[in-house]
Formats: C-alpha cells, structure tokens, sequence
C-alpha cells in the first residue's frame, strides 16, 4: 500500500464502500480505488499497475457484477473516462472511451439520426462493460456493431482489435478468458444513417417492452446466460422460484433472471439465492444455469 500511496499520492482512496459503484447497491469495502477521467489517465494507471505487480480490476458501471461483502483487495480502477465523437463523413460511427455509458451513447446516437444501437437503449453499464461480456438485447450485441477496440495489453502495449480478435460469443469475449491481462480504452462502433423518428420509435418498442418484462430498481441485470434454446427466467419460474427471498436480496417476482436488493441486502444473501436457484432447475429440469454475472472480491 505504501508503495501505491506514494505512486498515486492524493488520488489514491482508502477504503471505499463499492456498492454505491454498482447498480444492485452491494459490496463491501475496497482497500484503495483510483478514479480516472480520460483514456489516458486509464492506460497510464493500468501500466503503472502492472510495472508495479499490483492487480488491479476495471470497475465500469458495476452493473452486472456482485461485490462480495467482504468487499476487494485489488486496487479498483474506477472509470470515468467518458469522451464520445461521432464521426458523420462517408462511414458513420461513433467512437467512445470506454467509461461512456452505452445508453447515452444510443441515446445520442438516436438524437443525431443515427441508427445500428436501439437495441442498447436502456441496457445500463459503460462501452467497456459491454465490450468485454458481448453486451445484448433484443437480437442485437455488441459484437454486431464494434468495428474496432482500443486496448491496452500487459506486454504488447496499446493495440486496436477487431470484432474477430475479440473472439466474441454469446456475452462472451477475449477479455473474460484472460482475466487481467489488457484492459478495454475506447471502442469504435459502426452506425447507420436513418430517419431519427423510426430510430425512437423502434427504441421506445424495446424499452416499452424491458418496462414491461424486466423489474425496476437495484439488481444486476440478468443473473444467469440462457442455456441454448431456453430462458433462464422460464426455468427459474418453472422451479417455483420466483418472489423467494432470502435477506433483503428477492428473485423477482416479475422475471426469475432478475435478482434484486429489496434494501439492504447482503452478497452473500444473493449468492445464497443463485444457489438456490440453480439447484432447483438442475432438480426440475436437469439444466446446470451459469452465471453471467461476474463474482467480484473475496469470497
Ligand atoms: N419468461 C418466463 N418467466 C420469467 C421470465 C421470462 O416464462 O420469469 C419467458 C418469457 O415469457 C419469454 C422468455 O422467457 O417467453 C424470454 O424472456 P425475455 O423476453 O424477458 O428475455 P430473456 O431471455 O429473459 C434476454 C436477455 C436480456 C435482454 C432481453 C431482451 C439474457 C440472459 N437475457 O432476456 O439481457 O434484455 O433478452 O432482449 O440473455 C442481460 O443480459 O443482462 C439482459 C438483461
């Protein structure tokens, strides 16, 4: 710690309760977490990490990540780099640092007669997040659109990659398959030219239907991958699961792939509740869910 207090001096924070960083409100302390505002800033502390053999994790929107309550003792890069530009000459697109929340890049987008995103109106969580879990909705992902990554690599240095390169799959990329070992800087993401009105009206269908189908307030977004050709909410409400409460954490009662925190809800009262859940669908339906959201900290 001395080391990293006389690296980053001021801008190093000690002890900081992550659940206000996530959108399910969960988590314990961090024992140190640099904030960063720029792409720059972002690949200068990752390698300044690195030269120094601390590890280190990218906390983005923390949206579809759980923090154990005994909370992280890597260093937390929280990232705030946020600059977007919009590129309308012969090929649209629209680049962005990787701390750009993907719903506002839609949304902004959308207000510029852009289309090729409306499927990621509402879809909370930064560019980087979405990057490195292949993030989706309806028929869409982020596989679909990326025409390049700017990244940092531990040995290799900063690099741009391809869709290909990233080895995408469904809410799967390079990234979590090599945990630590490059981080995600920017991205640049192809867009279409199309009438602003047929863009919103195809964005309030899909929000009109996630209001609809997906429950309000603090959760992690879907708890678990589909398993091929089935539904992960089905199967969950098919073992009778849904409105179990265990603590302050509930499956809600309105899709069995949401888990929320009702209030003060402890991680390990969600990680109980996923257990629960996948031993009930591997008993009902011999199905074995995977999480799709990541296990952050000790635990
Ligand atoms: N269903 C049930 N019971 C439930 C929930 C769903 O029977 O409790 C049924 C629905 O009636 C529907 C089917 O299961 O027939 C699929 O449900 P839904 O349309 O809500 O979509 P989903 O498969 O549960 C996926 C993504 C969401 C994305 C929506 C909309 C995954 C794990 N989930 O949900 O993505 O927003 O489609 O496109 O791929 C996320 O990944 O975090 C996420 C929210």
């Amino acid at each position: 710690m001395d080391r990293l207090r006389a690296t980053f001096g001021r801008r190093l924070r000690e002890q900081q309760p992550l659940g206000r960083y996530t959108s399910a409100r969960i988590g314990g302390i961090a024992d140190a977490l640099l904030e960063v505002n720029s792409l720059d800033e972002l690949a200068d502390a990752a390698q300044t990490l690195w030269d120094l053999g601390t590890n280190f994790l990218v906390l983005g929107g923390g949206s579809n990540i759980l923090v154990s309550d005994a909370g992280v003792r890597e260093l937390v890069i929280l990232n705030q780099a946020s600059q977007v530009r919009f590129a309308e000459e012969e090929f649209h697109s629209v680049w962005a640092e990787s701390g750009a929340g993907l719903g506002a890049l839609a949304r902004q987008a959308a207000a510029k007669g852009l289309g090729g995103l409306e499927w990621a109106a509402g879809i909370p969580g930064t560019l980087g997040g979405a990057v490195v879990g292949n993030a989706g909705a309806h028929g869409g992902d982020v596989s679909t659109v990326l025409d390049l990554a700017e990244i940092l690599h531990h040995t290799q240095g900063k690099q741009e990659w391809s869709a290909a390169d990233l080895a995408f799959g469904y809410r799967q990329s390079w990234f979590k398959g090599h945990p630590g070992e490059a981080v995600v800087l920017g991205a640049r993401l192809n867009l279409v030219k199309k009438p602003a009105s047929e863009i919103r009206s195809q964005m309030d269908a899909f929000l009109a239907y996630r209001r609809l189908t997906q429950p309000p307030g603090a959760s992690m977004g879907s708890m678990f991958k589909n398993p091929p050709g089935e539904s992960a909410g089905r199967l969950i409400e098919a073992a009778g699961l849904k409105g179990k409460r265990i603590g302050s954490a509930q499956i809600s009662p309105l899709h069995g792939n949401f888990f929320l925190n009702l209030g003060e809800a402890r991680a390990t009262d969600v990680y109980a509740l996923i257990q629960a859940a996948r031993q009930a669908v591997r008993d009902q339906a011999g199905v074995d869910l995977e999480l799709e959201i990541g296990l952050v900290g000790e635990w």
